[in-house]
């Protein structure tokens, strides 16, 4: 498989946008295209004088405030095949190249992200392979790769039921999906529930509701445990736990559509050390699937 884009280089200028971003009359997956290549995720702890300093700055931010994406990824790639869905602004891409795999791809469903990363990986002296793909519809043979890595991205996906059944389609027999999806309920669906449900006067608003109108992209979906199991149902062997998230703990920069006076006062009395001991009320799943 040969990268699609080419790789011209292109001086990126990191965004920061603050409010809602266009909502929109468009199909549902170019609205979530859109919402994406307006800021890839993490943009705004891109800080610092030269795009080095960026790209480091981003990562410390990330691996400091979502210390368990280590726990999951693992990034053991030493000799294996290796696809990354939904890459963002590459940190974690980074991590797997440095871990010499075989075959490294990654994918976006945006150019943005694809530029970002093409970019971060040339700084690392990295040849990367990458595409704007789709999720739903990968563009690679059956049992092709020993571990997927999909980082909060198939939850944003229309539809996410494919999107795994996909991962199942091209990983080998005994390859891993290793995932984070956003979980429902959680305390940043109650925080928005409160904000955008109670607050405007609008209590019949469910949670899915919440999420899919105020989370992040159009039609951003959280899951049960239980739900999230039956998206891996197809898979011989699978885990799914809760955690406690940034978010929750309103820790961290919020996202490209939040941010408000009250949510800077309420930083300063969040019961963090109680919702610490509620991960059943984390933003996000962990999901470890095997093939
Ligand atoms: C919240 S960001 C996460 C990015 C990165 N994994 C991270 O953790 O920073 C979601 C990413 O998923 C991408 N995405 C959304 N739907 C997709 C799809 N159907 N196929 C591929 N990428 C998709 C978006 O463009 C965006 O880069």
């Amino acid at each position: 498989m040969e990268p699609i884009l080419s790789s011209e280089r292109s001086d990126i200028e990191f965004r920061r946008v603050r409010g809602e971003t266009k909502s929109t009359l468009e199909d549902p997956k170019s609205a979530v295209q859109s919402f994406w290549d307006a800021q890839a995720c993490g943009e705004i702890y891109a800080e610092g004088e030269t795009i080095e300093e960026q790209f480091a700055a981003q990562a410390n931010a990330r691996y400091t405030i979502e210390p368990y994406i280590q726990t999951v990824a693992k990034f053991d790639g030493d000799g294996k095949r290796i696809l990354e869905i939904g890459i963002g602004m590459g940190a974690d891409h980074v991590e797997w190249a440095r871990s010499k795999p075989e075959l490294l791809v990654g994918i976006d469903i945006t150019p943005r992200a694809v530029e970002i990363v093409r970019e971060r990986m040339a700084l690392e002296s990295q040849v990367p392979r990458l595409a704007v793909g789709d999720a739903e519809n990968l563009a690679f043979p059956d049992n092709t790769f020993d571990i997927i890595y999909s980082w909060g991205v198939l939850h944003h996906s229309p539809d996410t039921k494919s999107a795994f059944a996909e991962c199942h389609r091209v990983l080998k027999p005994g390859g891993e999906l290793r995932a984070m999806v956003y979980h429902r309920p959680s305390i940043v669906g109650i925080m928005l529930w409160s904000r955008y449900g109670l607050a405007a006067g609008r209590l019949g608003r469910s949670m899915a509701d919440i999420y899919a109108n105020h989370l992040e992209s159009p039609g951003t979906k959280g899951y049960s445990v239980d739900e999230a199991k039956s998206l891996v149902s197809d898979f011989s062997s699978a885990t799914v736990r809760p955690i406690v998230t940034f978010g929750d703990l309103l820790e961290g920069e919020v996202g490209h559509r939040h941010g408000s006076r009250s949510l800077s006062i309420a930083r300063k009395f969040w019961p963090r050390p109680i919702i610490r001991k509620m991960p059943f009320l984390g933003l996000d799943l962990l999901i470890e699937a095997q093939k």
